[in-house]
């Protein structure tokens, strides 16, 4: 479904993605982790139209995305959520998804299809009865929550998924690992889904791409990345304690 080869993005003489290759099949969820700042949102943002890539390759089904711009990209059946939840503060929880439904899809819907789908989508995450509220009752999970629908109602193939657990309870990140599951089961959407911290992405996932400082160090299974060596280098064998808080595990 989409194929990515030698990708590099660079930010001045910064390189924050190096020459960075994987796949992601039809049907699967592939887990893209990796400690802060190693390069995961950004993957997603020139995967998504938002940046341009310095170099490499990005195919959708076959096509050539890089540069595309953002609009385009959506409408060819690429959905993100964004890692700081960025909702329209003026409109409501349903306008917000309304304004995606209707924008995010081409050929676009009428304004009643638009709505439709919209109420779908919130009722899928659990924001129905909030839906003519405003999005100041949103807490953390609410917002996060909000993210996917904006996404799922531009009728994804694809969803870009950054960092859904972030901010957080246990209890929400099981909720919120299974809602990915059902989206996948129910939806038939190819899900790649980012997280720095991986106890329960690791559960769900089919596959692993392990990224550290731009550059993909890991790929295969959940129960393989856990006994990889430079896998658990890079999360613990760094010199900050720091990220100690992020170590792989398969079971926790
Ligand atoms: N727009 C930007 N301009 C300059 N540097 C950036 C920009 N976006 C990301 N970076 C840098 O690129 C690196 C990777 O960032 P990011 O992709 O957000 O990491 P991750 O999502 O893995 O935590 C970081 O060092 C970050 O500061
Ligand atoms: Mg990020």
């Amino acid at each position: 479904m989409l194929k990515i080869t030698g990708l590099s993005k660079h930010f001045g003489s910064f390189v924050a993605v190096n020459q960075v290759s994987f796949e992601v099949e039809q049907g699967e969820i592939l887990g893209l982790i990796g400690p802060n700042g190693s390069g995961k949102s950004t993957i997603f943002n020139v995967v998504a139209g938002l940046y341009k890539p310095t170099a490499g390759s990005i195919l959708f089904q076959g096509k050539e995305i890089g540069g595309l711009p953002a609009h385009q990209i959506c409408h060819l059946g690429i959905g993100r959520t964004f890692q700081i939840p960025r909702p329209f503060s003026k409109l409501s929880i349903l306008e917000n998804v309304v304004a995606a439904a209707f924008f995010g899809s081409s050929p676009r819907p009428g304004a009643k299809a638009a709505r439709d789908r919209a109420l779908e989508v919130l009722s899928l995450v659990g924001l129905d009865s909030v839906a003519d509220d405003s999005i100041d009752v949103l807490g953390a999970a609410g917002l996060k929550k909000l993210e996917l629908a904006k996404a799922l109602a531009t009728q994804p193939k694809l969803l870009l998924a950054d960092e859904p657990l972030g901010g957080l309870d246990a209890e929400e990140m099981v909720q919120a690992a299974d809602l990915l599951a059902r989206i996948r089961e129910e939806m038939g959407i190819t899900i790649v889904w980012v997280e720095h911290i991986m106890g329960v992405l690791m559960r769900v996932v089919d596959r692993v791409v392990v990224l550290d400082h731009g550059e993909k160090i890991f790929e295969g299974s959940p129960a393989a990345c856990v006994q990889d060596p430079q896998v658990t280098e890079c999360y613990l064998g760094h010199a900050h304690g720091a990220r100690r808080e992020a170590v792989p595990t398969a079971s926790h």
